[in-house]
């Protein structure tokens, strides 16, 4: 009998443990760089080794952008005869080691991707029945961060398949982010949390203000149609320090107009999603450096409160975006979905704005709060009066209300 009660504490002990993922690596949306949405299967060490510099010259380190993560594509096509995934020589000859090496010695953070899958979606050899073994590969070439793949995961169990991998890199001692890629299609936000720190929440993005196609076989989408297929699933409340939902990787800088990438980027601001570049940080324009190096910007998706944003309403076809923040502020965000440019006129005191999941109520016909222009970096006025403020072509007017004392 007291055996029995032994071998049963020493079981729950045993699955508490290997119940648990690393804490405290995500408090905030994780920021860095991802190779695919520029690269797809074209990168290699030259490349990594120009985005890396290009951190620092262009300011993404001091504006908090910190992971380098290599997508698929990065392998050979085979194990080698021990079972152990292979880098792609021709791309990376020096090895992974000194690639890590590399990043860390800049202050940045080094992550790599594979799959739950047989293959990853690109054909490479997938994690699965292996994931304890490349782990530990990847402890041992100091990787902080996985983006782990749904591709050809057949009838998988996917919270069994990512809570695998979770305690196979729990085994493997080396702490690292855990993001979670299996599109939204078995709700990853209702058991991503004790699983990993981030999951995506939709198919992929496409570098596009308002298309939808499909690429193998996969829906894909642009900045309009993404934010829509999640719109009756209430995601929002799943989301929050150490776990967030992610919208995808970014693709600001691939080609959208400097308005699109303007609203693009501040609406992923509003909505705490981790911030992956996914552009070529080394030839970049002016004005896509400003973006996202907006530090009053990336303030509000790192607010301390965070409560993910609300789609408030739509008027003359402007989204219209509410986000609670720290000291009773908020962040509002108008983005003009017109091809046209457009007059906002908007009496702050007729609109009531009620948060009911989170319990906050921006109510300006009893309260005065001032208004900051996040873009323009300028204080413009107070919502005791109506705001009237053009707005171009898919562009954004993005505010910071802060409270006036009385
Ligand atoms: C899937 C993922 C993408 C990317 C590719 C790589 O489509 O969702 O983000 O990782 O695979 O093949």
């Amino acid at each position: 009998m007291k055996k029995i009660s032994l071998y049963v504490i020493f079981a729950v002990i045993t699955i508490s443990i290997s119940a648990q993922k690393y804490e405290g690596l995500a408090n905030t949306p994780p920021m860095g760089w991802n190779s695919w949405n520029k690269f797809a299967f074209n990168f290699d060490e030259k490349v990594i080794r120009e985005v890396v510099d290009a951190f620092e010259k262009n300011g993404l380190k001091d504006a908090g952008y910190e992971y380098i993560v290599l997508d698929d594509g990065w392998m050979t096509k085979e194990r080698d005869e021990n079972g152990n995934l292979v880098p792609d020589p021709r791309k990376f000859p020096s090895g992974m080691k000194a690639l890590a090496d590399y990043i860390h010695s800049k202050g940045l953070k080094f992550g790599i991707y594979n799959c739950a899958g047989n293959k990853t979606c690109g054909g490479y050899p997938g994690s699965a029945g292996n994931e304890y073994r490349d782990a530990k590969l990847y402890a041992s070439w100091d990787v902080d961060y996985l983006k782990y793949d749904w591709c050809n995961t057949d009838k998988k169990h996917a919270q069994t398949a990512y809570s695998t991998m979770r305690d196979a890199i729990k085994e493997a001692g080396r702490p690292m982010v855990f993001s979670i890629c299996e599109w939204g299609l078995n709700k990853p936000w209702v058991w991503g949390k004790e699983v990993g720190h981030l999951w995506r929440v939709t198919g992929d993005i496409a570098n596009c203000w308002n298309c939808s196609y499909t690429f193998r076989k996969l829906s894909t989408h642009g900045i309009l149609p993404l934010l829509n297929i999640r719109k009756h699933d209430n995601l929002r409340k799943y989301s929050g320090p150490g776990h967030w939902n992610d919208y995808d990787m970014l693709e600001v800088g691939n080609g959208m107009s400097d308005a699109q990438n303007r609203s693009h980027f501040a609406i992923w601001c509003m909505l705490s999603s981790p911030l992956i570049l996914g552009n070529d940080l080394s030839k970049m324009q002016w004005e896509t450096i400003n973006i996202l190096t907006n530090k009053e910007l990336i303030d509000i998706n790192k607010d301390s409160l965070a409560i993910e944003c609300f789609k408030y309403k739509t008027l003359w076809n402007i989204d219209i975006w509410a986000r609670p923040l720290k000291n009773n502020a908020w962040a509002i965000c108008f983005v003009n979905k017109n091809g046209f440019k457009i007059k906002l006129q908007y009496n702050w005191a007729k609109h009531i704005i009620e948060d009911e999941i989170f319990n906050k109520k921006l109510d300006c016909s009893h309260e005065v709060y001032t208004l900051r222009d996040l873009y323009a970096h300028k204080d413009i006025g107070t919502t005791e009066t109506p705001l009237e403020k053009e707005i171009g072509k898919h562009d954004v007017l993005m505010l910071k209300l802060t409270k006036k004392e009385k």
